[in-house]
C-alpha cells in the first residue's frame, strides 16, 4: 500500500459567522476557506503565502483542529491526530510565554501536561532541545523578559518540537523579529529540518523568506490556494 502524506488537505472549506450588526442583526455568513486541497508529503518545507486576511491562519486553524470545517484532513493517514503530532509557532513570542515563568519550566511544560518521561528524564531532554534550538542550557534559569526576541522565539520552537511532532506550522514566526533575527530562525528551521527532519509548514508574507526556505510553495487568494 502507498504510504500516507505527511498532511492531505481535501475539499476544506470555512465559513466565518460575522454577528458584527448586534445579537439581533442579521447573521452574515463569511466564506474564508474555498475547497482547499493540498497535499504535503514527508520531507518538505511547504511555504504559504499570499495577501492579509486570505485565509493563511484560518487554514493553519483547520489543521490543528481548534476549529470547525467542512472537508477532511488527514495526518499521517490519520483523521483528529491531535494536538501531539503538530506542534505550532506564532508570530508573536513574547505573547506565547508566560512571563511569571523561568525558561526551564516552561521548556519542560509540554511534558508535564502530557505526562512523558520522569523528572530527571525531562531536565535532560529540556537540556538537549535548548541546544538544538541555540540556546545554552544555562538559559533555563533566565526569565522570560531576559532574553531577546529571537531568542523568546527559540524557546518557543523548541516547546514546539519537545512533543516530537511530526509537523511544525510556523505561522508569520519572523515577522516580529528584526531582519537578522528573522534570518537566523529561517537558518535554526533549515537546520531542524536537515539535521532532524523535521518537516515545517511555512506560513509568511515574506516572499523572500519562503523563497529562500521552502522546498515546495503555493499562494493563497481569497481561499484558494495555488502552486507557484
Ligand atoms: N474569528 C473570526 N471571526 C470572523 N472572521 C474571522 C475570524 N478570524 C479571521 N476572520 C476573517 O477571516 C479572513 C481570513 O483570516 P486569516 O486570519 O485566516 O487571514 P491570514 O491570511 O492569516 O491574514 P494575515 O496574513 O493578516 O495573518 C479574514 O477576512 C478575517 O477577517
Ligand atoms: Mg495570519
Amino acid at each position: 500500500m502507498e504510504s500516507a502524506s505527511l498532511l492531505s488537505i481535501r475539499n476544506v472549506s470555512n465559513v466565518y459567522t460575522d454577528r458584527r450588526h448586534g445579537i439581533f442583526g442579521k447573521i452574515e455568513e463569511k466564506p474564508v476557506l474555498n475547497k482547499i486541497n493540498l497535499e504535503i508529503e514527508k520531507g518538505e518545507i511547504f511555504g504559504l503565502t499570499g495577501k492579509s486576511g486570505c485565509g493563511k491562519s484560518t487554514l493553519a486553524r483547520c489543521i490543528l483542529g481548534l476549529i470547525d470545517y467542512d472537508g477532511e484532513i488527514f495526518i499521517c493517514g490519520e483523521k483528529n491526530a491531535g494536538t501531539e503530532v503538530i506542534q505550532m509557532v506564532f508570530q508573536d513570542p513574547g505573547a506565547s510565554l508566560n512571563p511569571v515563568k523561568k525558561i526551564g519550566w516552561l521548556m519542560e511544560e509540554p511534558l508535564v501536561i502530557h505526562r512523558k518521561n520522569n523528572a530527571k528524564e525531562r531536565s535532560q531532554a529540556v537540556d538537549e532541545m535548548l541546544l538544538r534550538v541555540g540556546l545554552d542550557p544555562s538559559y533555563k534559569t533566565r526569565g522570560v523578559h531576559e532574553l531577546s526576541g529571537g531568542q523568546k522565539q527559540r524557546v518557543c520552537i523548541g516547546r514546539a518540537l519537545i512533543l516530537k511532532p511530526h509537523l511544525l506550522i510556523a505561522d508569520e514566526a519572523i515577522s516580529s523579529l528584526d531582519v537578522s533575527a528573522g534570518a537566523q530562525i529561517l537558518n535554526l528551521f533549515r537546520e531542524l529540518h536537515e539535521s532532524f527532519s523535521l518537516d515545517i509548514l511555512f506560513i509568511s508574507h515574506n516572499k523572500d523568506a519562503v523563497d529562500y526556505l521552502c522546498t515546495r510553495k503555493a499562494v493563497m487568494d481569497k481561499g484558494e490556494i495555488k502552486e507557484i
